[in-house]
Order: C-alpha cells, then structure tokens, then sequence
C-alpha cells in the first residue's frame, strides 16, 4: 500500500492505521495486557505506523497501555491522542468538554507521561468546546507546538467553519471524523474545507462500529455491556434494517473474493488521497485482513452500488447529535 501524506507537511503515513480504543473500553471487556500488547506489536510488524488513542479511552489505560508497548520502539510510530473529554471519576460517566488553555496544556502533561514519550505525533482536540472560543485552544496548541510537546495538531468532529477559524490560527493537520459508507454526513460540511485547505480526514468508525464488517448477526447483537447497544444505529428498532443493509457489501466483497471489511474500507480510501483510515480491531486475524484492503481496488459500478447505503441507513449515528460536527 502506497503511503498517504498527513496534512500538508507530512509525515507519510500506511493510509491503514490503527484505532486502539476497543482494546481498553467501549467495545466489551478490555484485552488482556499482554493479549494487547502483543497485538500492537505485530501491528508494526505488518506495516502500521499510525496508532489511535485517546485520554477518553479507559480513562487513561489505553494511553498507559500504548506507552507501555511503544516505549522501546518509539521511533518506528506515529501516536494519535486526543483530550478535551472531561469525565466523572467515579462513575466514569462523560460530563463535558474543556477546551481552555490550562487544560489543553494539563491534559498534554498527563498523556506525556502515560505514553512514556517525550512528544505526541498527533494532537486532536477530542470534541468541540461550545464555551470557549476555537482560536482560544488553538493558541495553547499552538504554544505546545513551539514547546516540542507536539508535532501537529488536529480536531475532531469538528464542523467545516470550525476548520476554517482553527486553520487561520495554526494550520490543522487533519480532522478526524467518523466516515463510513453508513455516515457520510460530513461530505457536505467539513470535506470541501478539508480538501481546500489541505488536511488530512482520518476516518473512525470506518466499519460502522463492525456493522459492516460482519461481526454481527441477527443472533448475535452487542450486549449491554458494550456501549453500541446504546447507539440508535444497534436500537432493537434499527438493528435489523441496518444489518439487512450492509449484507448487501457482501455481495460486493464475493465478486472480489474478498472480506466485507476490506470492501468497506477500499470504499473509504476510494475517497479521495486526503483520506487515511483507523479501523479498531482486537484481534490479529481481523488486523491482517484488514490491512490488506490496501490491495482491493473497486470499479466505478462497484463504488456506486455502495454510494447507494448511506441514504438507506436508519437511526443517528449518536443519540445526541448535538456533541458532533461543531
Ligand atoms: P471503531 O473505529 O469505533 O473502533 P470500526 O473500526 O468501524 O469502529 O469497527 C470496529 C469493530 O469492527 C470492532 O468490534 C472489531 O472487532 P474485533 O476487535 O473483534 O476485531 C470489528 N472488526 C474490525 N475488523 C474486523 C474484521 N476484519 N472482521 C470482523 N470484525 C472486524
């Protein structure tokens, strides 16, 4: 796979990175450590360099668990993190977002030390502060910047005019948004400003959280313990329907002898060359076929029978709507 270039300025990048979120929360119970970190390491071992994480994601323990595995090979990786989430201790429940200079700059502190790093690749703000101007943050990331502590700066779920201010202050490397052939919403808001002024979209969620990619059967939904069986897109209403919908990517994955995963994923890269994506995985097997979507190129019949799902999809992709595309 040909790498992508992040941004403007660089650095070139496997367009196939890794989302680690899953490996910590959110998606079942968390890996095993050493089932964890041995999965990281055979990611570099096949040729990824961009890794995903986030203060979010396990409050802290997946940030520990990328800095543990990463500390003696820090040279071959490109570490992703993200702040601005504020959570509850003590229930975990999320309780905002702070985008004020002291706590861009505590933030930043607190991951250093968890990713046993002297400087992060990659620096998104988590979510949009409605309370504090963007040029605000953007002027302590900014500050963190001509520190060393970071080598560029994203947003994400941030709307195109969000893009546009930010930019004006520091330029924004890239945006990180969820993307799929189930949510394409930002193709009409934030994408045109990506494109015009050079930054990067990595898209999360590339897979529809593993709709599309055949994790999930009629009988086997996600249980209460894993966080999709909240989303309105897994609602007991919409399940069903959306399952229905991205059976039909397996129509397309047979003529290509390939995976409905990789199908969703060439879709995605297939978007443009400003498009890098991070499908979660734990799992090596799912990570080496999921890599290979890179060798999977898709006919312009092929790309417009699935340019037909996303208007098909029922349900938002949150339950409040309200916290994306700020
Ligand atoms: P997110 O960005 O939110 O992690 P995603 O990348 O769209 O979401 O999808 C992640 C989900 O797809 C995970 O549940 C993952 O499950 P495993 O940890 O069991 O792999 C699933 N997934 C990823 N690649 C897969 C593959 N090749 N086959 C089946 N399921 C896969």
């Amino acid at each position: 796979m040909q790498t992508r270039t992040l941004g403007t300025n660089g650095p070139d990048l496997n367009p196939i990175g890794l989302g680690c979120m899953g490996l910590s929360e959110f998606y079942g119970k968390a890996t095993e450590q050493q089932t964890a970190i041995a999965l990281l390491h055979k990611a570099i071992d096949l040729g990824v360099n961009h890794f995903d994480t986030a203060e979010l994601y396990g409050m802290g323990a997946n940030e520990t668990l990328l800095g543990e595995a990463f500390a003696d090979r820090r040279d071959k990786v490109f570490i992703a993190t993200k702040f601005g989430i504020t959570r509850d201790a003590k229930t975990r429940a999320m309780t905002g977002v702070d985008g004020s200079p002291e706590a861009v700059r505590r933030a930043c502190d607190g991951s250093l030390v968890r990713l046993k790093t002297d400087h992060i690749d990659l620096y998104y703000q988590h979510r949009m502060d409605g309370s504090v101007a963007i040029e605000e943050t953007m002027g302590a990331l900014a500050d963190l910047m001509n520190e060393g502590k970071i080598k560029a700066i994203g947003l994400s779920e941030c709307s195109g005019d969000t893009l546009r201010r930010a930019h004006a202050v520091h330029p924004v490397s890239a945006v990180q948004s969820e993307y799929s052939l189930f949510s394409r919403d930002l193709e009409t808001g934030v994408i045109p400003v990506c494109r015009e002024l050079g930054v990067s979209l990595v898209a999360y969620s590339p897979l529809g959280r593993g709709m599309l990619s055949g994790a999930f059967t009629k009988e086997n939904a996600p249980d209460a313990k894993d966080y999709r069986s909240y989303s309105p897109r897994f609602s007991p209403e919409n399940y069903a329907a959306n399952l229905a919908l991205a059976e039909e990517v397996h129509a397309v994955a047979a003529r290509h002898k390939a995976h409905p995963a990789q199908i969703a994923l060439a879709w995605v890269l297939a978007q443009g060359d400003f498009v890098h994506v991070i499908p979660g995985t734990t799992k090596a097997k799912n990570l080496t076929s999921n890599l290979a979507a890179g060798e999977v190129t898709l006919s312009q019949s092929d790309l417009a029978e699935l340019d037909n799902l996303s208007a098909k999809v029922v349900g938002d992709r949150y339950a409040d709507m309200s916290v994306v595309n700020r």
